[in-house]
């Protein structure tokens, strides 16, 4: 099976695997411009937090080519005018604005001692590429230190798209549900279908059949029946942003995934990046949760599936208390309680 790679960088042009048309079809979007970048990460063409990061990434890089390479002061003007607009694109994964900052940081850097801003924008390009091999890398690493946590004849229950598609390459959660198959580990996968978008039934399903894991779709309220009936062993999902305490924002609907978990002695996993560990945060009371059109809610790919001018309400993301998670896997660590130490030792790199 060849890897699923949804960000690929050919000759400045960006290519995105457009995930609004998958299963159904995949089609690549080209791009080479930051602000059709910032559109496809708005509309969801590429989603999850660390695909958004690296987006961001190449978007930073679209932006700084078509500034004038004659004036320093100009240019990182004009850089920082065009991260405002990368940064809006979408409230809730910090990645993205981490990977900004990044971008911003190289940028201003080189520009103190490159007289050259073709030079500068070229180093960029290399900073886009590294971020998003790194994220790839990690990926790999999370599914070598969580793999030990998969179930082996048990089962094991995920939440959204947290597979290559959501990422550079290999995935989070899922990425971490496929090292331990892949290490000979046996367990059956349940995954919800994660409405309104469908990142489950769509994308995740999608996933594990190229990957040739098997896996069962259940309704997103079909959870609590499965847990209760003792049919999870286990539930693992991604994460947006983590604060320093451990208080976790992901796709709508993990918060009562995990809630159900904690009732029926279920152990409940995060794996997610260093990068979406927030620590400039205490708690996650203070994580903004973008709100989406309702019309997600009340049409499927343009079908009405309610009554007409019917109100809506589409939070796209929850924040689980720390109270609820067992374990965080990063690249560095597996953290367990109490997260305030354990995460800040992850985010510095060691356990
Ligand atoms: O709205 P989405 O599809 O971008 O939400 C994605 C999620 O909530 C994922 O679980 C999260 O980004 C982790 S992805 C590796």
């Amino acid at each position: 099976m060849s890897e699923i790679r949804p960000i690929q960088w050919k000759d400045g042009t960006l290519e995105l695997l457009d995930q609004t048309r998958l299963p159904g079809e995949q089609v690549l979007l080209a791009l080479d411009d930051y602000r059709g970048a910032v559109a496809a990460i708005r509309d969801m063409q590429v989603r999850g937090a660390p695909a958004i990061g690296v987006t961001a990434a190449y978007a930073v890089v679209m932006a700084a080519a078509e500034l004038p390479a004659a004036d320093k002061a100009a240019f990182i003007a004009g850089l920082q005018e065009a991260a405002t607009v990368i940064n809006a694109a979408r409230p809730t994964a910090v990645n993205l604005q981490w990977a900004v900052r990044r971008m911003l940081r190289v940028a201003e850097a080189e520009a103190e001692t490159e007289p050259d801003l073709n030079r500068v924008k070229e180093r960029l390009l290399t900073e886009a590429q590294a971020i998003q091999q790194e994220d790839e890398d990690i990926n790999r690493r999370m599914g070598d230190l969580g793999k030990a946590l998969m179930p082996d004849g048990g089962s094991v229950l995920t939440h959204c798209n947290t597979g290559a598609l959501a990422t550079s390459a290999f995935g989070t959660a899922l990425g971490v549900i496929r090292a331990g198959w892949e290490a000979g580990q046996r367990f059956r996968v349940f995954n919800t279908e994660t409405r309104p978008f469908l990142q489950g039934a769509r994308l995740t399903a999608w996933e594990f059949r190229q990957l040739g894991i098997p896996a069962t779709l259940i309704v997103d309220s079909a959870a609590g029946l499965l847990m209760q009936r003792g049919e999870i062993s286990c539930v693992i999902t991604g994460a947006d942003r983590i604060a320093a305490n451990g208080d976790t924002a992901n796709k709508i609907g993990t918060y009562a995934l995990a809630v159900l978990a904690r009732e029926n002695n279920i152990p409940f996993y995060v794996a997610a990046p260093t990068s979406t560990v927030d620590l400039s945060l205490a708690s996650g009371e203070a994580i903004e949760i973008e709100e989406r059109a309702g019309a997600e809610v009340t049409h499927f790919q343009g079908v009405p599936t309610a009554p007409v001018g019917v109100d809506a309400l589409n939070p796209a993301f929850d924040v689980t208390p720390h109270r609820y998670i067992s374990a965080i896997v990063t690249e560095n660590a597996v953290a367990r309680p109490p997260f305030v130490e354990s995460l800040k030792l992850a985010v510095g790199g060691g356990e």
